[in-house]
């Protein structure tokens, strides 16, 4: 049994943490739940337990063995430090180390084997990155993919919890003939879309994009992957939805690859083409696995294969992947080992 704390358990993520926790019985002697000053009196249900939030302080993690944390990639870099040298492993939903090569960055389905060689640290992927690599990894394992070309369509909730505010508000205020307030993004997303506003680099290339192809080559083990991709904020609620083009160096039978992703963990195959029944963001919210359907060849090249997917980001994308890590670490008895170096740089 451990101790376990959840670092930013009022946000989105937090609160599905601590949903999972419950869900699959992972083993908690006891927990705590830290937050900013502005949640201190907050109380959240665990088991049917009532817990007070804390402002997070220098003492939070004396004690404490695992530490899942979700209160943005400032806030962990700021806490990294004490975690691990109060001995406590971090899984990080940030952003903030997953590039750092002595952090493993797992997705479990994937590389479950690279959390033993954690340091304290263990990065959770981004989460259109974790949805697009459970689904196409297990066709990459048959034929290395030469190439990916990825189009999201991210659901609001993905920039947190005050985002999916803003969606319902604007949503409302537009019904009712008003104009809309944008606060948490940049333009009014009810009845609209817009590229991801993450920062641009040089190339014209959003932060958002460049993750999913780094942190794609990271877990792939494949440096020199060709991955581009262009992330496109969508007024979904929750659950992204991703077009997937995937080229090989020889043609890819769509009959075997229905059946490896009929069989592959965290997949669901989903299509009815008599009923034009594919993956849908609202079907794929509160599920586990990550919806692939609408196989077919790319007709523009004998070597291509696309695919269409729908996966829960709150939840495979960020909560449900950290747990699957802390799980590994609970099997292997990789928290709290005996020494290891300390990470502190991102
Ligand atoms: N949402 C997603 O789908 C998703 C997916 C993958 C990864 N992530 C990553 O997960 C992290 C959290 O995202 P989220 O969507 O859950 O955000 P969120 O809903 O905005 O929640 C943020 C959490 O961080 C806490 N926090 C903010 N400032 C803090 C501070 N100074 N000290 C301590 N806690 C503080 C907040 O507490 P208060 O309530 O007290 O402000 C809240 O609990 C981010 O790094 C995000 O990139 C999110």
């Amino acid at each position: 049994m451990y101790q376990v704390a959840i670092l930013g358990a009022t946000g989105a993520v937090g609160t599905e943490l601590l949903t999972l926790l419950a869900e699959r019985d992972f083993p908690v002697a006891n927990l705590k739940l830290l937050a900013s000053a502005r949640s201190t009196g907050q109380r959240l249900t665990f088991k049917g337990e009532e817990f007070n939030v804390e402002a997070v302080d220098d003492r939070s993690f004396d004690g404490i063995d695992l530490v899942l944390a979700s209160a943005g990639g400032s806030i962990s870099k700021a806490w990294a430090p004490k975690i691990v040298e109060a001995g406590a492993v971090m899984v990080d939903n940030s952003s903030t180390f997953r590039m750092n090569p002595d952090v493993p960055l797992v997705v479990p389905e994937i590389n479950p084997q690279a959390v033993a060689g954690h340091n304290g640290i263990i990065a959770n992927p981004n989460c259109s990155t974790i949805i697009m690599n459970v689904a196409v990894y297990p066709l990459h394992q048959v034929q290395p993919i030469q190439r990916i070309m990825a189009a999201t369509y991210q659901s609001v909730s993905g920039a947190g919890a005050r985002a999916m505010e803003e969606l319902k508000t604007q949503s409302l205020a537009i019904l009712d003939g008003q104009a809309p307030k944008a606060d948490i993004f940049p333009y009014p997303i009810a009845f609209n879309l817009f590229p991801h506003n993450s920062a641009l680099n040089e190339l014209g290339y959003c932060e958002e994009e460049m993750k999913m192809i780094n942190e794609t080559r990271k877990i792939f083990s494949a440096p020199n992957l060709r991955i581009t991709a262009t992330c496109v904020r969508v007024p979904v609620l929750r659950a992204h939805s991703e077009a997937i083009n995937l080229e090989f160096s020889s043609p890819f039978s769509i009959v075997q690859a229905r059946e490896i992703l009929s069989q592959a963990p965290g997949v669901k195959l989903t299509e009815d083409w008599q009923a034009n029944y594919f993956p849908m963001p609202i079907e794929a919210s509160g599920q586990d696995e990550v919806l692939v359907g609408r196989i077919r060849q790319d007709i523009s090249n004998p070597n291509g294969l696309e695919l269409w997917l729908s996966g829960d980001q709150i939840r495979k994308g960020a909560a449900l992947n950290a747990i699957q890590i802390a799980e590994l670490l609970a099997a292997q008895d990789l928290i709290r080992p005996a020494t290891r170096e300390v990470v502190l740089s991102s």
